[in-house]
């Protein structure tokens, strides 16, 4: 049955392929979410994700990184843009640049980002990698708010993915990337729904 709310506004920050992006489409599309992406923002022209939002009917905005001074400067292109949109929660799918203060300020406990593992384990670049470098059973994948470090902001959902002894880099991504687009959208749908509740550094899912 179709929800009687409006649609939740988002936008999608992408900088590669998008596949992350592709489960949050196809949720709304099959009526799961109930949201709305105003628009898909990318730092990378090549970005495959553009092509699947274009041919989604998604409107797309590329702001290079060259464009500006620094992270602050392009922070506030990005909030104007995003006013401009009237975005209710922003959407980090594979968005791979560092947010400033500027954005964290403009949108509190509205940014939302997916990491490939366990966090606080192997936060930032290679996170697969890195599991694999150290050796563990089991690692996965993480939804969480956006703060001011890396990859540091209170979790909303994980998921654990195993670890085989002949995993590569990519053996391992594809696995955890079946489990990002479980919990991606239903962490979204979660916030959509008002079903969120943060608590410092925890977030409680009401019901
Ligand atoms: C995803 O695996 C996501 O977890 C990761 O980039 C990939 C993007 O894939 N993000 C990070 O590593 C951020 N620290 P996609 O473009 O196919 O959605």
């Amino acid at each position: 049955m179709k929800s009687l709310s409006p649609p939740c506004v988002l936008a999608v920050l992408v900088s590669g392929n998008g596949s992350n992006l592709q489960s949050i489409i196809n949720s709304i599309e099959s009526g799961v979410l109930n949201a709305r992406i105003a628009c898909v923002i990318s730092n990378n022209p090549g970005a495959y994700a553009l092509t699947r939002a274009k041919s989604h009917g998604v409107p797309c905005i590329v702001l290079e990184n060259s464009g500006y001074k620094g992270r602050k400067e392009y922070d506030a292109a990005l909030v104007e843009i995003l006013r401009g949109y009237g975005v209710e929660l922003v959407v980090l799918a594979g968005y791979m640049k560092i947010l400033s203060d500027v954005m964290i300020t403009a949108f509190p406990n509205a940014i939302m980002n997916i990491h490939p593992a366990l966090l606080p384990a192997f936060p930032g670049l290679h996170a697969q990698q890195q599991a694999l470098a150290y050796g563990v059973k089991f690692t996965g994948c993480t939804v969480h708010l956006v703060d001011c470090g890396t990859d540091t902001g209170p979790i909303i959902q994980q998921a654990i993915v195993p670890v085989m002894q002949d995993d590569t880099e990519e053996s391992l991504s594809a696995r955890i990337q079946v489990e990002e687009h479980r919990i991606f959208p239903e962490a979204i749908r979660l916030f959509v729904e008002r079903k969120l509740v943060f608590s410092g550094r925890c977030v409680l899912i009401k019901g």
